[in-house]
Order: C-alpha cells, then structure tokens, then sequence
C-alpha cells in the first residue's frame, strides 16, 4: 500500500474508522496531521469498542508507530484519558508520537468556543465546542502554545500567563462570561506535560524516514473536503484543512511523497451542524436511513442530517484530493428502498450548475438534479465481493463512478471490518 492519505470526502462521518482500520492493520506508521478531539471513530477489536478522538486506531496493532502530527490541536485532558483507556486494556503506548509544534487546546479555548457560538445565535456553525476553533485562531495569530513550550516550564508559565490575560478580558468584557483560573489551568497543565513530555519529538523527522525506507504509511484524515477551512462550505466549516494537502502541511511532508488518495464516502449523504445540504431528506426516507444507518455523532451524540448522494460533492472532492480511488461505505443502508436517487447536479434560476459553487449563498437556493436508479430489496451483507451484489447495487455502483469519473475501490456492506469488498 505505500504512502496512502485517507480522506473524508463529504462532510466528514463518512466512515473512514472503519477502513483505516482495515487499512492500519498493513501499516508500519498511521499520522493524523489535522484537526483535534472534534472527530471521532469507533473501532471495534477483539471484541472490545474503543472510541477514539485523537489517537489513530492504529495503536491498537503491535509495532504500528501512531503520529499526531504537527497540525492537529491536542486536548491534553482528553489523550491523557484516551492513553489511560488503552493502557487499561493492556494496548502498548510506547509507539505513540505527538509532534512538538501541535497545538495545545485549553479551557480558555472551549469556553470562547462555546461563548462565540451564542453570541453567533441563530447564525451560530454548531461547532464541537472543543475548543478547536479557537485554539486555530491563536495558531494563526502567533500567540498559540505548542506541545514543545508545555513542556519547557518557564516557556510555558510565561506564555500561559499572558495568554490567560488575553483571553479573560475577551470572555468577560466582550462576552460577560467567568474568567478562567490561571493557577489551577497551569497546575492541570503542568501535571499533564509531565505525563506527555516522553511521547513528543520532531514527527516531520520520523514520517520522512518511515517513507524512504520504503515502510506502509497511512495518513489518517479526520472530517471531510466540505469541512475544509479553505475550500469548503464556508463558514460552516472546521479550522483546519481535512483535503490531502493538509497532509503536507500538517504532518510535515511534501505531496510527491504520497502514492495514493482514497476518498471516504458514504453510498448517501450525511451533514451535523449548520448550513446548505441541496440533497437533504426532511421526511420518512431521512428518518430511514438515520436510523437504519445509524447516523448519529460519535462525538456529539447529535442525529446527523441524511440525504440522497450528491455527485457533485463528489466530484468536488475527486477534484480538491487528487483521489486516486473511493471507499464507499453503508451500502447496505439502501437495501430495501425501492428507488435511489444520485443529484448529478444543481439547478439555480434556470441554470445547470455542475462545480459544487464557491460561495454557499449560491448554494442556498440550488435544487438538486437526480437521477434515478432501481434500489434492491435482497440482504447484501454477506456479500464477500463486489460481484455477490445484487445487479441493481452494482449498477448504482457504476453510476457512480461514471458521475464523478473516479473508480470506486472499496464497498463497506456492514459494521464490521470483515464486510469490506475490495474491488
Ligand atoms: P469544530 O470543528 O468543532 O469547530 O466544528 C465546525 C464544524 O465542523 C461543525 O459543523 C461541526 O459539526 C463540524 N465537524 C467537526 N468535526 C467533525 C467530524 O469529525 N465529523 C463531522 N463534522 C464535524
């Protein structure tokens, strides 16, 4: 497999737990270069559920180095009890890297999530309030404390104390809410850099060498194309960059050291938060698949909205990844619905629209242009290759490959990682 990104390719939840555990299980080395605990997946092992936000499921696997690369904003708190889960069920952290420039994610920066998204009111993005966004805005206002000043203590009570300052001035006079304690954040803080200090090191340093000495590297994307602080359905979007080029950006890694992009997708459409969604079903076909595909956030618990696939997402994200392949997941989902349909484009004011548009304004009023495909009623869960699927599932399947001119790689049939078909 060689150097393999993996992406989400709509609004994230599209599944890609499942197939970077699949896929981890070949690697030598899995690095997340993006985002923080905002995401999530749920790998089951042995018998045994981890839900991981920060870690790759790659830990999970004997000698498989996990990096958390330098574009990812950490949540002490929150890896320490992640850390502390796995070492509870006897998982080996020694191979368990975070970078030394990441970002720290602190109080301050979740209460202003939580803070600015009310003050946002109907307006607001229906964030994590994780803090992630916040944590980003100091990144990119040069006044972020990275994983490196945690663990120098004089750098970090100096930089703490500052920023403490700072941030209590915005949360009680722009906002009126309650300040945060510096002494007790930098008592919490300086236990956790103890307790972090030996996983930190260059990981740019180690992705590189893992690459020239020829091992298996997946890069592990959290959320989706249509996340993308640059590219995607602004503002409604994370802060950081999920499409593959935040691999290099964020792991540290030029992109002609990458081989291949598999885009993640589900066999419909899923979006939580706010903002447009041309293909969403708000009736009893929605309601179907929410709750037969079990569509509801790992992180927030919240019911995610459903719709029909949107090829012209796809094709975005074919176009902004560079995807090589797709890995469509959920297929199974559909089973039973007599009709399905794929948007194959947007029609606004009289006009085909083709490209997903810039500005989601224009989005607004874009009503989706379907086409229609003859659904299946048989159980295609057991299916154990892309040729055991009923006629009907493989002409969708073609369908869709002819919509976004990307060949479908992988099929995901159920939860499990075994019902997986390659093709
Ligand atoms: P934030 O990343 O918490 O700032 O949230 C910004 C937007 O990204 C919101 O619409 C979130 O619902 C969405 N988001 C963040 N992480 C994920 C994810 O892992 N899956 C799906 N949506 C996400």
């Amino acid at each position: 497999m060689a150097v393999t990104a993996l992406v989400g390719a709509q609004w994230g939840d599209e599944g890609k737990g499942k197939v970077i555990d699949i896929l981890a299980e070949k690697s030598d080395m899995v690095v997340r270069a993006q985002g923080g605990n905002n995401a999530g997946h749920t790998v089951v092992a042995g018998g045994i559920t981890y839900k991981l936000h920060l870690i790759p499921s790659g830990i999970l696997y004997k000698g498989t180095v996990c990096v958390i690369g330098n574009g990812t904003v950490v949540d002490p708190a929150v890896i320490l009890s992640e850390m502390e889960e796995l070492q509870k069920r006897g998982v080996d952290l020694s191979q368990l890297k975070i970078d030394a420039r990441a970002h720290v994610i602190f109080p301050y920066h979740i209460v202003l999530d939580e803070l600015s998204e009310k003050a946002r009111g109907a307006g607001d993005i229906g964030t994590t309030k994780k803090g992630i966004g916040p944590c980003y805005m100091d990144k990119a206002e040069r006044i972020g404390i990275r994983m490196c000043d945690l663990i120098d203590p004089a750098v970090f009570r100096e930089k703490l104390t500052r920023n403490v300052q700072i941030k209590n001035d915005i949360i009680v006079k722009l906002y009126g809410g309650k300040p945060v304690d510096l002494a007790s954040v930098l008592a919490d803080y300086t236990a956790y850099a103890q307790q972090l200090a030996p996983y930190v090191c260059d990981t740019s340093v180690l992705v590189y060498d893992a690459i020239k000495s020829g091992k298996n590297v997946l890069f592990e994307g959290a959320q989706g194309a249509l996340l993308d602080l640059d590219v995607g359905t602004y503002p409604y979007v994370t802060s950081s960059h999920p499409v593959s080029g935040g691999f290099c950006v964020g792991a540290g890694v030029g992109p002609t050291l990458i081989d291949d992009v598999l885009g993640i997708a589900k066999a419909y459409t899923t979006r939580v938060g706010k903002g447009p969604f041309p293909t969403e079903l708000n009736d009893a076909t929605g309601d179907r698949i929410r709750n037969v595909g079990a569509e509801f956030g790992t992180t927030t618990g919240r019911p995610r909205r459903c719709g029909w696939l949107d090829a012209v997402i796809l094709r975005f994200a074919v176009r902004v990844n560079g995807l090589t392949g797709i890995a469509l997941n959920k297929l199974d989902t559909l089973s039973g619905l007599p009709t399905l349909k794929i948007c194959v484009a947007y029609k606004k004011n009289g006009k085909i629209l083709r490209d997903f548009p810039a500005d989601i304004a224009a989005l607004e009023g874009c009503e989706p242009v379907y086409e229609e495909y003859e659904g299946w009623t048989q159980d295609i869960t057991q299916a154990k290759s892309i040729a055991d699927l009923p006629p009907a599932a493989r002409a969708y399947l073609q369908a869709i490959e002819k919509h976004i001119d990307c060949p479908v790689k992988m099929v995901g049939v159920g939860p499990d990682r075994t019902q997986n078909l390659e093709a």
